[in-house]
């Protein structure tokens, strides 16, 4: 009996762990702060390696790796930065040696950069992004309970299929309906509409749903740069200079972040018309934190050709429609995307 315990703990100290590799971009985990018991920071200031050394707990659940993409607040966040790190993760979903995928990043636009991945890479291995609130010098820093919680997630079976999530605070969130809060708690980010996907508890992930099926990417290898879309902001008595420049700046789609339903002042409207009869696609989103936009409310988007972003925020409707651009100038066929993804 002694002798088949030992032999299984012997085995069990030789049983591979999963591998898990992790992309670093910067944001507040790898912040600095000169005091602890302050707000004031900056991010993107200690390399992977030390984030890593920072919670030796990870080698008990996994072989982890780690690799410096960029080293940013993700305020700076960039569609190069992007197109790397799809590519990058495209390579690692081929790879035999990796068995799974975590991200570390900027809380300012981890949403946007787990939708534009969600969209951009094929395979089920996991693909887990996280970050933290609070600087690494600060008390009750975050990012190590976040790292630790995302490598959890990506090296449970179940999370196998689940897409690109975002793991923070303990939830684990899906990339289409994830966004961020709250500016400064660490219960910053949440899914309004749907939830979250589970939860992380005693070095489990658990799962209440998976995130909606849909098994279109887009293709972007080789690209080195995105069709150029912008926001604007709706208001009261906004002025028509604020869509005008767009014309003659490049812009092939405009989000327009609508009040309501979407609805856009009546100052605007000419405005949004004529970018449509110079082929410049006219996405109607809003600005309201929750509800979908939806097509033919106050809006005839038939007469207009504009496209409603449906359950898409501005800055997912942004991304959406970038991609959408690589492959289709038909804005019914564009619909159909802001419908399904
Ligand atoms: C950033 O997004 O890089 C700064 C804020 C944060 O990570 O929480």
């Amino acid at each position: 009996m002694i002798i088949i315990a030992a032999l299984a703990m012997t085995v069990g100290a030789f049983a591979q762990k999963p591998d898990i590799h992790i992309l670093a971009t910067g944001g507040t985990i790898a912040g600095k702060g000169a005091a602890s018991n302050e707000t004031r920071y900056t991010a993107g200031q200690v390399a992977i390696g030390q984030l890593i050394d920072a919670v030796p707990q990870l080698k008990d659940i996994a072989d982890v790796t780690g690799e410096q993409i960029v080293n940013i607040g993700s305020q700076d966040m960039s569609d190069e930065v992007w197109l790397i790190l799809s590519e990058r993760i495209n390579e690692l979903m081929a790879d035999p040696d990796i068995d799974g995928i975590v991200i570390t990043h900027g809380t300012d636009t981890m949403e946007e950069t787990a939708y534009f991945l969600s969209l951009t890479t094929a395979g089920t291995k996991p693909v887990v992004i996280t970050g933290a609130m609070r600087a690494s010098t600060a008390i009750s820093a975050d990012g190590p309970a976040n790292i630790y919680n995302a490598v959890v997630t990506a090296v449970d079976p179940k999370s196998a299929g689940m897409g690109v999530m975002v793991v923070m605070n303990g939830l684990i969130f899906g990339a289409r309906d994830v966004t961020k809060t709250n500016t400064l708690n660490v219960q910053a980010f949440q899914s309004p509409e749907t939830g979250a996907l589970g939860h992380i508890y005693n070095n489990e992930a658990v799962y209440y749903r998976t995130p909606a099926e849909h098994d279109m990417t887009f293709d972007i290898k080789g690209m080195k740069q995105l069709p150029k879309v912008g926001i604007v902001y709706g208001y009261s008595n906004i002025a028509p200079d604020m869509v005008e420049p767009m014309f003659k700046n490049g812009y092939q789609g405009i989000v327009y972040a609508g009040v309501g339903n979407g609805n856009i002042h009546k100052d605007i409207f000419p405005v949004l018309e004529k970018a449509r009869r110079k082929g410049i696609q006219v996405v109607r989103s809003s600005r309201v934190p929750t509800g979908p936009t939806t097509l033919h409310n106050e809006v005839d988007d038939e007469a207009y050709q504009f496209i409603a972003a449906q359950q898409h925020n501005p800055q997912k409707s942004r991304i959406l429609l970038m991609l959408a651009l690589t492959k289709t100038d038909d804005w019914k066929e564009i619909q159909t995307y802001f419908n399904n993804l």
